[in-house]
């Protein structure tokens, strides 16, 4: 039987149409759900959209839509966007449909029978933009005496009855759970903002708003709408039917990673496990909390005009050509840069003249010069077994990485083959040699992209099958333990005409 393994991403607002940071996340948290698969593990992997709350309700309000019809489009706009990045999302949740209100509700009636929730008057500040609270020393007073968040973003004074939850009732146990659970946040760095921020004191927090009609209505006094987050923060086990007690809950949960960015640490590490905590819920084993992509530097927003459409973007290189741009240009966890001229030059130095010439230049010569078959192996010198071995070594080595969500480093792995591939084939020189040795170092060439191929599914999921299908491997021998010996390249086996995968941008 194998072993289960969830991953989600967070469920985006459905403020506007998607964009390129979040293209990036869903592409992350693929890569992750099908490396998984393809080392055996049954996966469950969820994304989303998050649609309700202030910022929702007046982007609707603006536009002179019925938020309803408005976050039914904009939805759907982020269904179609996995699909369009060749994402494998098993589910794709709404926090507007029936599951998850019943969900939130049954979640909040824990928290409530725990003596967690009370009901008090909040006086604060309240930023929309954030949909968060913050309190009067966390707020910065801009040149033109306007009142800001942490995040640069407007806030309001909020004077109203609100609902409370006891989160300073568990900053004990929050302290002593990060001290016993170390890489329960990553990159590790993250961690310490954290535990700094739980250690210099936790205050109950407001999670309910009056008098908006745009939220999940608390049941006992439906004035009150649930607030957002804690709204959203439960698309995680609704998904899974945990107030059915499912065997989709029982199989899956607790999730083995939520991937997020950095800016929305503090509700997944700090308010996301006190609520389970206070509701009896197994914690999700991490979170892993992920760098910002930055246009040319800048960080991305509507008001400076430079945000990025991800359709477009696929339009312009092709989907595989992004995806890889945005998993091997910058380590996962650190802040990323985009910029035309970067993709256009990585793409084009990494598949087209790397991969893609080693794969064309070999395929081409097996095609015609093995009459349309794959090679037949003779005797192996030092070189072509150098080279086997090491790409032998390529799983082992790369499964401790990808187990770490080093997505990068294990791109830089399989593309050391791959340049060590190109040289052993540049200095055998395969056009020049008697027939047997041709065949000999065209297997090896052979063996070795397939081996990568196999390797590269996770990334570059459309290039990577059409390299396995024209080295004609059998769907079924495509899993990482394929990647070896026992399953090795066989010989005599009919081939299709070898066609370029990767054009120059
Ligand atoms: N709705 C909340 C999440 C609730 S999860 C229970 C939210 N939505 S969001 O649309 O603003 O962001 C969705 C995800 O995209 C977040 O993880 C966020 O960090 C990420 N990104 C938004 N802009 C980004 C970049 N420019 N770069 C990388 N990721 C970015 O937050």
């Amino acid at each position: 039987m194998s072993e289960y393994f969830y991953i989600s991403t967070a469920i985006s607002y459905t403020n506007g149409s998607p964009h390129i940071g979040h293209a990036y996340e869903v592409i992350a948290a693929d890569a992750i759900a099908r490396f998984k698969r393809l080392d055996g593990y049954n996966v469950f992997f969820l994304t989303g959209t998050d649609e309700h709350g202030l910022k929702v309700q007046q982007k609707a309000k603006s536009l002179d839509l019925e938020p309803q019809v408005y976050v039914d489009k904009v939805s759907k706009e982020f269904r179609r966007l996995t699909k369009y990045l060749n994402c494998s999302n098993n589910d794709f949740i709404r926090t507007t449909e029936k599951r998850h209100f019943r969900n939130v509700h049954s979640l909040w009636k824990k928290l409530l029978e725990n003596g967690d929730i009370y009901l008090d008057q909040y006086s604060g500040w309240y930023s929309i933009v954030d949909e968060a609270f913050y309190n009067d020393d966390e707020i910065i007073k801009s040149e033109n005496n306007v009142m800001i968040s942490p995040n640069g973003n407007t806030v309001e004074w909020i004077n109203e009855q609100s609902y409370f939850f006891r989160l300073s009732k568990y900053q004990n146990k929050l302290i002593d759970f990060y001290e016993k659970n170390e890489d329960f946040i990553l990159p590790k760095s993250r961690m310490n903002e954290i535990k700094n921020f739980v250690e210099s004191g936790l205050k109950d927090i407001s999670i309910s708003r009056k008098n908006i009609n745009w939220g999940i209505p608390v049941e006992e006094n439906t004035e009150h709408s649930i607030y957002v987050w804690l709204d959203a923060l439960t698309n995680y086990i609704s998904a899974l039917d945990w107030d059915k007690n499912s065997e989709l809950f029982q199989n899956f949960w607790p999730a083995n990673i939520h991937v997020i960015g950095k800016d929305i640490s503090r509700f997944h590490a700090v308010f996301w496990p006190a609520f389970l905590f206070s509701a009896g819920i197994d914690t999700p084993k991490m979170i892993f909390s992920h760098g910002f992509l930055l246009n040319k530097g800048e960080k991305m927003s509507k008001s400076i005009g430079n945000t990025v459409d991800p359709f477009e973007m696929v339009k312009m290189y092709g989907v595989d050509q992004l995806r890889f741009y945005l998993l091997s240009s910058t380590p996962f966890g650190k802040d990323g840069n985009y910029s035309h001229e970067l993709i256009k030059n990585h793409s084009n130095a990494m598949l087209s003249n790397d991969l893609g010439n080693l794969s064309q230049r070999c395929l081409k010569l097996v095609y015609t010069k093995c009459e349309e078959r794959t090679p037949i192996k003779g005797i192996f010198n030092k070189e072509d077994i150098d080279l086997i071995n090491k790409t032998y070594d390529l799983y082992p080595k790369c499964v401790n990485l990808m187990n770490d969500y080093q997505i990068h480093s294990y791109i830089n792995e399989v593309f050391n083959i791959v340049s060590d591939a190109n040289k052993y084939f540049s200095e055998q020189k395969p056009w020049k040699l008697d027939l047997d040795r041709m065949y000999t170092v065209l297997w090896v060439t052979c063996e070795v992209l397939r081996v990568i191929s196999i390797m590269l599914q996770p990334i570059i999921t459309e290039s990577a099958s059409k390299l396995l299908d024209s080295l004609a491997i059998n769907l079924s021998e495509r899993s990482f333990k394929n990647c070896n010996k026992n399953y090795e390249l066989k010989s005599g086996v009919k081939i299709t005409e070898p066609e370029a995968i990767f054009p120059r941008i």
